[in-house]
């Protein structure tokens, strides 16, 4: 899988190149390629801003630039994704439906957001999603840019190294969260691990695995809990 990601602050992408991302690069499963929106600017100042029409606080994103930048990245089967707290709320099925794509492209936009005629542009030529991280508002999309390509980086084929364990995670099975884990020593700080973990009783362990799930869904993410349970 490609991924192109254009932002004005390259640097945000510096630490694609440790951990699993990094590995998957190395092993040649991800080409990513990071660019400044900066580069496709004329003027001596660089300028990828300027203020809104209709007034309003802050700055917009000029369209010139990012056009530009698009035209040069962007491949007939490209997905342009723009992280945006107006767009649709970004999920695990959405990371399973990126990770079969072959191009992803990030529009990573600062100050107020991207002049919109930019959204309309690609979205006549191609394939373009506003997706939001959440409820919630950063300060540009690069964070939110870097949460996805992990999201999705790690469920291209060849990725993990057990693809069991991207089964049983959360948000994955039943859309259940996941149970509690526990590793030795079987007792730290007088804490013990639940007795059925030890006594190696399949049925058991996955009973309790699932009672915890439900326990856990129900307390933390009520909304998520399927109407039989
Ligand atoms: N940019 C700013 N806030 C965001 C959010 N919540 N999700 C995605 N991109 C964003």
């Amino acid at each position: 899988m490609r991924i192109d990601i254009v932002t004005i602050f390259p640097a945000f992408f510096d630490v694609l190149d440790v951990s699993l991302v990094g590995k998957a690069r190395e092993r040649g499963l991800l080409d990513v390629r990071v660019h400044d929106l900066r580069d496709w600017t004329h003027d001596r100042h660089r300028t990828v801003d300027d203020t809104p029409y209709g007034g309003g606080a802050g700055m917009v994103m000029k369209p010139e630039p990012w056009g530009e930048a698009l035209d040069e990245i962007l491949g007939d089967d490209a997905v342009l994704i723009v992280p945006s707290p107006a767009g649709e709320r970004f999920t695990q099925k959405m990371a399973r439906e990126l990770a079969q794509e072959s191009q992803l492209a990030f529009a990573c936009g600062r100050y107020e957001g991207i002049d919109q005629r930019v959204i309309d542009e690609y979205s006549a030529r191609g394939r373009v999603r506003l997706v939001s991280l959440g409820d919630y508002v950063l300060n540009g999309g690069e964070v939110a840019a870097m949460a996805m390509i992990e999201a999705v980086a790690r469920l291209i084929p060849g990725m993990v190294g057990n693809p069991e364990s991207l089964v049983e995670e959360s948000h994955e099975d039943e859309g259940l969260l996941e149970y509690p884990i526990y590793t030795k020593p079987a007792v730290w700080r007088d804490r013990a691990v639940p007795d059925v973990l030890l006594g190696g009783n399949h049925g058991a362990i996955a009973a309790w695995r699932r009672e915890q799930s439900i326990e856990r869904t129900r307390r933390h993410r009520p909304d998520l809990l399927p109407d039989e349970v």
